[in-house]
C-alpha cells in the first residue's frame, strides 16, 4: 500500500537542511511499488525526483511534483566462487551500514569508502569515490526501473560509463531510471589500498603497524581522517564537495605552476593533472567565508555550508560567485559535484 503525502517539507529530507516543499512525497520500499505507482494516472506526468539520503542535492526552490524517497532494504550473499563474494543491496540500505557489513564479514574492496554518506541506489550515479578507491572498482551490476515505462532492466559495468564523479545516469539516462539495488564484487584476499592521502599516518598514529593491517583498519583510518576534516551534516548542513576537482591540461598546469609554485596536482595518464579545488577556492580567499547562513566550511573550502536558514537560491548565489572568482584568478572552471535540483 502507497502512502502518498501531500505538501511535505523536504528539509529533514536533505542533508544542506534546506526547507523546500514537495507537493508530493512516496516512500518506496519494494521495487514493486514503483510499478503500483506508474499506473496511478495522478502520477504519470507530473515531474518525479528520486531521493535516497538527499546528501548530494541543494533544492533551489520548492518541488511541484512527486519526490520518491527510496527506502528498499536488504543485504544478501548471492554466490560466492573461490576469489570472490557477490553482494547485492537494496536502493535504500545505507551506504556506510552496506561498507560495515562487509568489513565485519572480511569481504574487501569498500574499506577506503567507509562513512559516505547516502545509499546505496545513490552510489553508481557518480561513481562515489574517496581515499583512492571509486565504487566502480567493486561494482558487478545494479536493477533498476524505467520512470516512465515500468520496464525492469539490469545495467553491467559497461554500461553505466563510469568516470570521476560520474556516469550515464548523470548524462544520456538522467531521470530515466530508479535504481532498485546493486551487486558488488568483493575480493576474499584483500588489496590494501594505503597510499592515498593522510591514511599511513593516521595508521601510524592507531598504533597499526604493517603486519597488523587488515581491512578493518583501513576503515577505521578513513573514519578517523572524515571526522577530522568533514562537517558532520547532523552538526552543519553541507552536501560534501560542492565542486568536483578539475582536471586541466599539464601545459596548462605547467603554466600556474610558474605564477603559483604551491599549487597541488595530480597527474591523471601523460597530458592531465587533476588539481584540488579545495587549494583553488582557499587561495581565492573564501576558506570561512559567510553571507547569512551560507558559507564556505573553515576547514574544507570545498564543501559549502549552510550555518542554519539558507536557502537554495543563497547557496547556489555563492557557488557561483566562488566558480566566478576561481575563474578570475586562476583561468580554471569549477563545475559543482551536487545535484542542483
Ligand atoms: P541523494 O542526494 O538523495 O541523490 C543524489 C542524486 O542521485 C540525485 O540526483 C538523485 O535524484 C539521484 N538518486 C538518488 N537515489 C537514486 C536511485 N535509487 N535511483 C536513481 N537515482 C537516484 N561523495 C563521494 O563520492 N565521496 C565522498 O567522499 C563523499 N563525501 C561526502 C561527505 C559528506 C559530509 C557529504 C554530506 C556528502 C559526501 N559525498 C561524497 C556525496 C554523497 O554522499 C554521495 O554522492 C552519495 O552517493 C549520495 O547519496 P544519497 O543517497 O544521499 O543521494
Ligand atoms: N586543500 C586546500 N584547502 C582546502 C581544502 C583542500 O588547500 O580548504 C588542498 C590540499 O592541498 C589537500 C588537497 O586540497 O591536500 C586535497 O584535499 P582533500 O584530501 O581534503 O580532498 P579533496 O580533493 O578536497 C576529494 C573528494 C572527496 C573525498 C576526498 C578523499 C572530490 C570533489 N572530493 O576531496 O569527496 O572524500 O578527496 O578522497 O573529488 C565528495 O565527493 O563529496 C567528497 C567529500
Amino acid at each position: 500500500m502507497l502512502n502518498i503525502q501531500s505538501h511535505v517539507s523536504l528539509k529533514p529530507y536533505n542533508t544542506f537542511g534546506i526547507d523546500a516543499n514537495a507537493r508530493y512525497l512516496v516512500e518506496i520500499n519494494h521495487a514493486d511499488d514503483i510499478n503500483t505507482l506508474l499506473q496511478l494516472s495522478d502520477f504519470v506526468n507530473i515531474p518525479k525526483l528520486i531521493l535516497g539520503g538527499g546528501s548530494n542535492v541543494l533544492l533551489c526552490h520548492d518541488f511541484d511534483g512527486l519526490v520518491i524517497k527510496m527506502n528498499i532494504q536488504g543485504i544478501e550473499v548471492i554466490r560466492e566462487d573461490d576469489d570472490h563474494v557477490y553482494v547485492v543491496a537494496g536502493a535504500g540500505v545505507g551506504w556506510h551500514e552496506l561498507v560495515l557489513f562487509c568489513v565485519q564479514h572480511g569481504y574487501a574492496g569498500m574499506e577506503n569508502l567507509s562513512l559516505i554518506p547516502g545509499t546505496v541506489g545513490a552510489a553508481p550515479l557518480q561513481n562515489i569515490g574517496a581515499y583512492g578507491v571509486e565504487l566502480e572498482q567493486v561494482f558487478e551490476s545494479l536493477t533498476a526501473v524505467h520512470t516512465r515505462t515500468g520496464e525492469r532492466r539490469t545495467f553491467l559495468h559497461a554500461d553505466c560509463q563510469f568516470g570521476y564523479r560520474e556516469s550515464v545516469f548523470k548524462h544520456e539516462l538522467k531521470g530515466q531510471y530508479i535504481i532498485t539495488g546493486v551487486t558488488f564484487q568483493l575480493d576474499k584476499r584483500p588489496t590494501f589500498h594505503t597510499r592515498y592521502g593522510a591514511i599511513q599516518e593516521t595508521l601510524a598514529e592507531m598504533g597499526i603497524s604493517d603486519d597488523a593491517l587488515s581491512i578493518k583498519a583501513i576503515s577505521d583510518a578513513v573514519i578517523r581522517i572524515r571526522r577530522s576534516k568533514l562537517p558532520d551534516p547532523a552538526q552543519i548542513g553541507n552536501a560534501g564537495s560542492f565542486f568536483k576537482n578539475p582536471e586541466i591540461p599539464k601545459a596548462q598546469f605547467d603554466t600556474l605552476k610558474g605564477q603559483f609554485g604551491a599549487l597541488p596536482g595530480y597527474p591523471i595518464g601523460e597530458d592531465t593533472v587533476k588539481i584540488p579545488a579545495g587549494w583553488l577556492i582557499e587561495q581565492a580567499g573564501w576558506k570561512g567565508y559567510r553571507a547569512g547562513s551560507a558559507g564556505v566550511h573553515a576547514k574544507q573550502a570545498l564543501v559549502l555550508v549552510n550555518h542554519g536558514n539558507a536557502t537554495g537560491q543563497e547557496l547556489l548565489a555563492l557557488a557561483k560567485q566562488v566558480q566566478d572568482s576561481v575563474q578570475e584568478k586562476f583561468g580554471v572552471s569549477i563545475t559543482p559535484e551536487v545535484n542542483i535540483i
